[in-house]
C-alpha cells in the first residue's frame, strides 16, 4: 500500500455515487469536499460539486431557513445529486443537511449514498466561524441559526466520519476516498494502465 491516496496515478470508479457531507457551520465540510474533488479532477473522474452555498444562490435561491425551507433545499440537491449519480458521476453534496429524516430520504431515492458526517464541537465551530456568523447568531442578528438556536441531527450510522478537531483536511480527505475504496466505489491503481 501506498503512503498515501494523493500518490496513486491513477483511479477508476466503477459506478456513479454520492458523497454527503453534513455538520455544523465552520465543521469543515466544504474544504474537505473541495480536497476531494480536486483529487478526482486529479484523476479525470467525472464529478461536480454541490455547494449548500452555492446552491442557494441559484437552485434554492428565495429559500429561508425554516425546518420547510430547509428540508426543500436538501430534496433539491439530492435530487440532482440522483440524476449525477445514476449517470455515472460522482456527485459531492457538502450542506448543513441538519434533519436526519430529510438525509434518509435522499439515501433511500439515491442508493449509492455515502454519508460523510464532518464532526466538530460546537464550541470548536464558533471558535473557527469562519464567515463570522456564530458571533452574529450570538448577538442575535440572525435568529435560528443551525448550532446556537437551531437543531443538527448527528447521523446515526454515516459511512464515514470526519474528526476535523483531530484530523488535518487532507487526513479526512483521505479517510473518506479509502473508505470509497472499501465500498467498492473506487478502485486505486499503482500503474496507469487498465487492469
Ligand atoms: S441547510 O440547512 O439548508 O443545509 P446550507 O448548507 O444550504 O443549509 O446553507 C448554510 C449556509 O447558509 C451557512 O454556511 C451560512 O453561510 C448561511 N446561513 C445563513 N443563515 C443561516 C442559518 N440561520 N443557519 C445556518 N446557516 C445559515
Amino acid at each position: 500500500m501506498k503512503e498515501s491516496i494523493f500518490d496513486y496515478p491513477e483511479a477508476k470508479l466503477t459506478r456513479g455515487v454520492t458523497l454527503w457531507f453534513t455538520g455544523l457551520p465552520s465543521s469543515g465540510k466544504s474544504t474537505i469536499a473541495r480536497i476531494i474533488e480536486r483529487q478526482f479532477r486529479k484523476w479525470n473522474l467525472k464529478v461536480e460539486l454541490l455547494d449548500g452555498d452555492v446552491i442557494r444562490t441559484h437552485l434554492s435561491k428565495g429559500l429561508g431557513f425554516s425546518k420547510e425551507d430547509r428540508d426543500a433545499n436538501i430534496k433539491r440537491i439530492g435530487f440532482v445529486c440522483q440524476l449525477l449519480t445514476r449517470n455515472d458521476v460522482i456527485a459531492i453534496a457538502s450542506a448543513i443537511s441538519p434533519y436526519r429524516e430529510v438525509r434518509d430520504f435522499n439515501r433511500r431515492m439515491i442508493g449509492n449514498f455515502v454519508e460523510v458526517f464532518v464532526k466538530a464541537s460546537v464550541e470548536e465551530c464558533e471558535k473557527r466561524d469562519v464567515k463570522g456568523l456564530y458571533k452574529k447568531a450570538k448577538a442575535g442578528e440572525i435568529k435560528g441559526f443551525t448550532g446556537v438556536d437551531d437543531p443538527y441531527e448527528e447521523p446515526l450510522n454515516p459511512e464515514v466520519i470526519c474528526d476535523t478537531e483531530n484530523e488535518t483536511p487532507e487526513g479526512s480527505a483521505e479517510k473518506v476516498i479509502r473508505r470509497l475504496e472499501e465500498l467498492g466505489y473506487l478502485r486505486l491503481n499503482s500503474h496507469s494502465q487498465v487492469r
